[in-house]
Order: C-alpha cells, then sequence, then structure tokens
C-alpha cells in the first residue's frame, strides 16, 4: 500500500506535524484533567487537586512585602516610573549588567557562597526550559545524544530533542540503590549507545532531581566528572532546584567540584538554571545557561536573541536579587517552610503505610504505590493513575512519564497549594489507600486465594469514610497495615 501524506503534513514542517512536544503523554494528560475540574473549596470541592506541578509558592507573602516596600523597583509605579523609557528601549542580548551581576551573586548564594560566578558567562534564555534546548543547539548535532539517568523530567524529551532533533538515551537507575546513578550504569548506557551507533555528545544530570527530590553526593558527582572526562563528553548539569533544598546533607554544585579537580576539562561543563523554582517565578521565564566554555558562551549567547527575558523582568529581578538580606532571608525561609510541609505530607502518607524516596529537596516527593498494582507493568500503573485522577481526583504524575525503570512510583508535588488544600488532598489520598486495604483483606479473609486489587472506588463515597485511628500506624510504612496486608 503506498504511503501518503496527510494534508497537515504536505502544508507543514516535520517539526511542526511530529508529536516531539510531548502534550498527548500522560504527564499533560493529568494537566487536562485539572484544567477541565479544577479544584475549588467552596465552588468546586470535589474537583481535581493538582499536585502535578513542581511550583514553589510557599513564600509569596515575602515576596509580596518586597515589591510593596521597593516600589522604585517596579517601572509602573510613581516611584519607578522615571526608568521606563529605558527600559523599555533596552534590547541587548547580553542583557542588562546588573541582572547579570545580581544572578551571578545569587547563583552563588544558594550554593552557600563556596564558589563564585563571573557574570559575563551568564547568558540569558526563556527559563531552564529554552536554556536546554540553547544547550543541545550548541552542542550536539540531529541524532547525536545526550545520557540521562532514569526517571527524569518528561520535559527534557521537548526541551533537547523536539526541534533539534538531538535524541536522549537512558542511563537506567533502579530503586535497589534507591536511583544512584552509578559508574556501572553510565559505562553500560554508553556501550550501548554504541553498539547502536549512537554518537554520545553528553551526559544531563539534575541535581537535586526531578522527580526523586535526592542530590547527588560529592563522590557521585567526582565520577561523573571523570567519566565524561575520559569519554571526551559534555557534562549537562541542571541546577535549577539548588536553593529547594531543605535538610541535611547540603546541596554541592558541579561549581564546587570543579574547583577542587585540576584535570577537568572545563570546556565540558555547563549549567542550566533559572528561577522558576528557588524563587517560585516560572512567569518571568528567567533561564540560565552557564558555560565554562567560551565558544558556548558566544554561541549561546547570539542564540540567546530567540528566548531574551524581557527588560522589564530583568530590572525587576537585578533590583530583588541584589538585596542581601531578602535573598538570605528568601532562602533560608523557604528551606525551613519546605521541609515543614515535606515532613507533613511524608508523615501522614506514612501513617496509612504509603511509603516514598527519602529526600531532602525538591518541591515534591517520590511516592511508592508499588503495592497496589495488579501487576509490576506500566499498564497497571496506569490503570491505578486513572483511577487516582478520576476517582480520587488528584493529578500526581505516573513514573512512566519519567521513564522510570520500575512500576508503581508517582511524583507527588506538595508546595504549589495552600495549608488547607493539602489537607484535603491528604486526606483524599490516604482515604484511597486505606479503601485498597479493606479491598486486599477482604478476598483474604474468605481465603479464595486472589489478590487482585480493587483499585476502582466512588471518591466522593471514600471522602466520607472516617480514618479510624487503630488503623493508622506509628510512622514506618514498614509496620504499617497496607504493608501486613499485602505480606
Ligand atoms: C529539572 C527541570 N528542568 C527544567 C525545567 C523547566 O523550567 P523552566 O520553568 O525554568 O523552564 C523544569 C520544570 O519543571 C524542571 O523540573
Amino acid at each position: 500500500m503506498a504511503f501518503t501524506l496527510s494534508n497537515e503534513q504536505q502544508l507543514l514542517s516535520k517539526i511542526a506535524t511530529n508529536n516531539g512536544h510531548g502534550e498527548g503523554s500522560s504527564y499533560f494528560d493529568g494537566w487536562k484533567a485539572y484544567d477541565n475540574d479544577p479544584y475549588h473549596p467552596t465552588h468546586n470541592p470535589h474537583g481535581v487537586i493538582q499536585m502535578g506541578l513542581a511550583e514553589n509558592e510557599l513564600c509569596f507573602d515575602l515576596i509580596k512585602d518586597w515589591v510593596v516596600n521597593n516600589p522604585e523597583a517596579s517601572i509602573c509605579t510613581a516611584e519607578g516610573v522615571i526608568d521606563f523609557k529605558d527600559i523599555a528601549i533596552f534590547q541587548d542580548y547580553h542583557g542588562l549588567p546588573e541582572f547579570r551581576n545580581a544572578v551571578a551573586k545569587f547563583m552563588g548564594k544558594v550554593r552557600g557562597d563556596r564558589v563564585t560566578f563571573d557574570p559575563d558567562r551568564i547568558v540569558m534564555s526563556g527559563g531552564a526550559t529554552g536554556a536546554h534546548e540553547m544547550m543541545a543547539f550548541c552542542l550536539a548535532d540531529p541524532g547525536d545524544a545526550f545520557l540521562v539517568p532514569t526517571p527524569y523530567y518528561p520535559g527534557f524529551d521537548r526541551d533537547l530533542r523536539w526541534r533539534t532533533g538531538v535524541q536522549l538515551f537512558p542511563v537506567v537507575c533502579e530503586r535497589s540503590n534507591n536511583f544512584k546513578v552509578t559508574r556501572t550504569a553510565l559505562e553500560e548506557a554508553y556501550e550501548r549507545a554504541q553498539e547502536a551507533n549512537i554518537n554520545v555528545k553528553g551526559l544531563l544530570i539534575t541535581n537535586p532531581s526531578n522527580p526523586l527530590g535526592t542530590l547527588l553526593d560529592r563522590d557521585t558527582l567526582r565520577s561523573i566528572v571523570s567519566f565524561i572526562n575520559e569519554k571526551n563528553i559534555h557534562l549537562v548539569c541542571d541546577e535549577i532546584y539548588a536553593a529547594t533544598v531543605f535538610s541535611q546533607p547540603g546541596f554541592v554544585s558541579i561549581a564546587e567540584i570543579i574547583e577542587e579537580d585540576a584535570d577537568c576539562n572545563r570546556d565540558l561543563i555547563h549549567i542550566v538554571y533559572s528561577l522558576s523554582k528557588d524563587m517560585g517565578f516560572p512567569g518571568f521565564r528567567v533561564g540560565i545557561v552557564y558555560s565554562y566554555n567560551d565558544a558556548v558562551v558566544n554561541c549561546a549567547r547570539k542564540m540567546s536573541s530567540f528566548g531574551l527575558v524581557s527588560t522589564q523582568t530583568q530590572h525587576l529581578i537585578a533590583s530583588m536579587l541584589s538585596d542581601d538580606i531578602f535573598v538570605e532571608k528568601f532562602i533560608a525561609e523557604s528551606a525551613i517552610r519546605l521541609a515543614k510541609r515535606h515532613e507533613l505530607f511524608t508523615k501522614g502518607l506514612a501513617q496509612v503505610g504509603i511509603g516514598s524516596l527519602k529526600s531532602n529537596a525538591g518541591l515534591f516527593i517520590w511516592m511508592d504505590l508499588s503495592r497496589l498494582l495488579k501487576e509490576p507493568t506500566a499498564e497497571a500503573e496506569m490503570e491505578l493513575w486513572h483511577v487516582i485522577i478520576n476517582e480520587v481526583k488528584l493529578n500526581v504524575s505516573p513514573g512512566s512519564s519519567f521513564h522510570c525503570s520500575e512500576s508503581g512510583w508517582f511524583r507527588v508535588c506538595f508546595a504549589n497549594m495552600d495549608d488547607d488544600t493539602m489537607e484535603v488532598a491528604l486526606r483524599r489520598i490516604r482515604n484511597f489507600v486505606l479503601s485498597q486495604i479493606k479491598g486486599m483483606e477482604a478476598p483474604k479473609k474468605r481465603q479464595c486465594g486472589q489478590s487482585n486489587l480493587q483499585v476502582s472506588l466512588s471518591f466522593r463515597r471514600l471522602e466520607d469514610i472516617r480514618m479510624a485511628p487503630h488503623m493508622m500506624s506509628p510512622h514506618s510504612p514498614i509496620a504499617s497495615p497496607l504493608v501486613r496486608a499485602r505480606n
């Protein structure tokens, strides 16, 4: 049968008509479910709660106070309008010097002032999204690949691949060692890519990790640096969650590792940063490429014309991030609030036997519902996910959308809502799990020998189930009724 192109494919480009954006994936499906039926405490109390959005909304009171107290930082106020014309006409793709200075200083502060960043190496982009694409354009040709440890942020499939033609090649990490990035896993991935005749141009790591909320320790970072130097490939480090670390051990930036490694070829090292997570400003689209390679800085700067940060935003950010007292207070307070939210959430889950990967960073947890799967497959994970989204009415993100090698994990964001909404979300998950336990115990009592889980239920009915205190286990998921029921 002859292959025929659809009318749309004939009229538009290959990029316009391929599905490289990934809008159809389950990650984005969850967002659509939320958009169609968003939760509101009074107008729509049975709507979907958005837990698929890694946003940091816990410190907006501090930001608001700063904006009110610094009216001259905004050019649309009586105090700031004097700068309006200069800012409105500025269009140099190097960016405002005060913006680059302030961002470089902020990047150092977030890393405990253990390293400094050169403002002349700061290149702007439209969020980390634009920064990643810019990196791919600078470092690789169509068909070339970046190795990426799994599980990884689903947006990478769009950012690095869609318009550039670059590929991502998984470095498979496993739950058996808490998804650590090992030298063995890196070597295996590199070899598999070579066997498939794929030209590996780099390794992309995310530290702290999205979706795991864990940090790469110093030894792992050293081993990664030695790996990429041996293979002579680039290392792109996404550090956009650097300031979301809320407890020990502290964050170690790749910038610190290369400071102490005289043999490292710095031309291979590049950092992607943004203010979307650390400051909670995804709408401002402040993305940064910081490369130690002069040629990359020059090329990226030319490319930044396609995704500049508006000068109005640069002006405001320059002013805000130059305020040392505010920045220090913000970073410290944000960590305290994230820690509190994380503890409340993970403890609340643990009481009904829901485990999660131990983490100390990020705006999410990596929740383990593998025990609720009918079988350990991606299909069973999707089935469970559909119940969670359609009946429990929570938009969490399934592990398969993060290319996780094992089924049953879900990323659950906890910093994009107020305390009350979080309580409702927690109650929904706990009620759901308790109902699952009932479904698992009933057949046991009848001794019918079937272990299939009942994963369909009416959420409204569940909302009414009162939590029986005797069902709660003190803290550990191991001692929980859920775990006992599965044994
Ligand atoms: C690891 C990672 N990199 C990049 C991005 C994109 O960030 P931005 O909003 O700055 O484009 C995200 C957003 O969630 C992310 O989690």
